[in-house]
């Protein structure tokens, strides 16, 4: 495999290393937990590092939040709410999200740095797709801040209060600005909780809420592990839990909210299909279905992690992907021609072994691509299973990682029911150029979002969420506000 690419005509080429600076991220060597508008110490001064997966050296030391922490930026949070951020104007309120967003964007070098660093994606696409779009997102939900009453929801529509939110880490900037975004355009104020492996730019987030004047306890960031989570969600002065996360997680958590007066949004995992008719655009299909479920390594949980393919086109397809896979740079995440970075961490890279392994041992045909991996820091070649079975945990279970699960397919019928035989319901891709075929499709698979001749498109003006065991409520978008609003 790649071989023939290699030796063409054109001889054998390379890229030089193009690494990016680390200089621009002023990182401090620890933080504290940011509530009332400053960073202080936690009660009882425990901290944990955060390290860098692609090469395992630690980058920072930052603060774990206690139960008496989560009360005090509950607490904070309670104040700023009925002191100040409810009776601030949807006008003035718009005026700070504008704020942040230009902020991230000034910051935007900085951001894609420090969120490289600590989660091990590829800088193209921190700098080109989660930093832009977090600030996409603080401009589109600033833009709706004094507009609520044209929402949809009734005239004069009121927030919910004081709103937790959990996030993960396999986009940390970009799910601190999914959750916040709406959730203060609505006029709620905030406690955030990072995931434990990449609090980096939340961090930084907190400093451009000072810098944007922010009032004091409007935005609250804790770190700290699942702990910090679940008291969070336990705490009695929260309104809303808005929650990204596992699913396993996720079901807890709805347990514990359930005989509460709580609201809850979910987005969990995923196991999405992309569907390739044997009349798709060759090359674009190609293209798409590794960003499908190469992107981000595979830490994406609308990922389309079963390819479904025609019966057809299948030997071909599957020829064509494997010869690009192979291309695929697998790297320093900092250089700025790697294309797959580092496995966020020890334990995620254990979970995809173990899975890759339960696909090998039920019979499923294993290519790996034969790219070096660096001997320091979290790493697992871009993979690719084909003759994989319904019935295969690979076929079922979210990897959550740069797994591909290959299975075909003859009629569009026996697609739809292949492509819906699965707990989740999060994301679906069609490729096809026939678009009457594609809205038959389309119109019958059970997912939040379905993508045509594209994947992984994200927009903040688009409602993303899922169904079944993928969750419920929706972000991004003017649905996106509902999570926020007492209606
Ligand atoms: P996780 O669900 O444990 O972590 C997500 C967030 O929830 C983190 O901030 C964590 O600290 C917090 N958390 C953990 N336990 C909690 C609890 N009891 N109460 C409240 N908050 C809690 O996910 P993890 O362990 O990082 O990854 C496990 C698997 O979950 C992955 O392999 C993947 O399949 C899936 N996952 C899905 C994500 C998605 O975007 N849908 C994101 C991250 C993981
Ligand atoms: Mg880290």
């Amino acid at each position: 495999m790649g071989e023939d690419l290699v030796s063409s005509s054109l001889g054998s080429f390379q890229y030089d290393p193009a690494p990016e600076s680390r200089l621009t991220a002023r990182l401090r060597p620890n933080y504290g937990l940011f509530i009332d508008g400053e960073f202080t110490n936690p009660m009882s001064h425990d901290q944990f590092e955060t390290l860098n997966p692609a090469t395992e050296e630690t980058l920072s030391s930052v603060a774990q939040a206690s139960s008496t922490d989560v009360d005090r930026a509950v607490l904070s949070a309670r104040r700023a709410y009925e002191k100040v951020w409810s009776k601030t104007t949807g006008a003035e309120r718009s005026k700070y999200l504008f704020r942040i967003a230009r902020l991230i964007q000034e910051r935007s070098r900085e951001f894609a740095i420090v969120e490289t660093l600590d989660n091990g994606k590829p800088i193209r696409e921190s700098r080109d797709v989660d930093i832009p779009l977090s600030a996409a997102h603080f401009f589109y939900y600033a833009g709706w801040a004094d507009k609520l009453d044209h929402a949809g929801f009734g005239a004069n529509p009121k927030p919910l209060g004081v709103a937790g939110q959990i996030i993960p880490w396999n986009f940390p900037l970009l799910m601190a600005a999914w959750k916040l975004a709406p959730a203060l355009a609505a006029g709620n104020t905030c406690v955030l909780k990072p995931a434990e492996t990449t609090p980096l730019s939340a961090l930084l987030l907190a400093e451009i809420l000072q810098q944007a004047e922010l009032p004091a306890g409007v935005v609250n960031i804790l770190t700290g592990d699942g702990s910090t989570g679940a008291a969070l969600v336990d705490h009695g002065g929260v309104d809303k839990i808005a929650f990204t996360g596992s699913t396993d997680v996720g079901r807890l958590i709805q347990q514990r909210v359930a005989s509460s007066r709580k609201r809850l949004t979910l987005e969990l995992g995923g196991k999405g299909a992309n569907i390739v008719f044997e009349d798709a655009p060759m090359d674009e299909m190609i293209e798409g279905v590794i960003d499908g479920i190469f992107f981000n390594q595979g830490h994406v949980c609308c990922a389309g992690s079963r390819l479904l393919v025609q019966e057809s086109v299948a030997d071909d397809v599957l020829r064509r992907l494997l010869r690009r896979v192979d291309q695929l740079r697998v790297g320093d995440p900092m250089d700025k021609n790697t294309d797959v970075g580092a496995i966020n961490s020890s334990a995620q890279l254990a979970r995809i072994n173990k899975l890759t392994e339960y696909g090998e041992e039920e019979g499923a045909t294993r290519y790996s691509s034969s790219c070096p991996l660096p001997d320091k820091g979290y790493w697992f070649a871009p993979t690719v299973f084909a003759n994989v079975a319904q019935s295969h945990r690979i076929a079922r279970e979210e990897i959550f990682g740069p797994v591909l699960s290959v299975l075909t397919f003859r009629t569009p019928e026996e697609a739809i029911t292949k492509a819906n035989n699965t707990n989740y319901g999060l994301a679906c891709g069609v490729w096809s150029e026939k678009g009457s075929r594609t809205l038959w499709v389309a119109n019958r698979l059970r997912a939040g979002v379905i993508w045509a001749n594209t994947y992984n498109r994200f927009d903040p003006t688009s409602p993303f969420g899922g169904m079944r065991e993928s969750g419920f409520g929706r972000e991004g978008g003017r649905h996106g506000l509902e999570a926020y609003l007492n209606v």
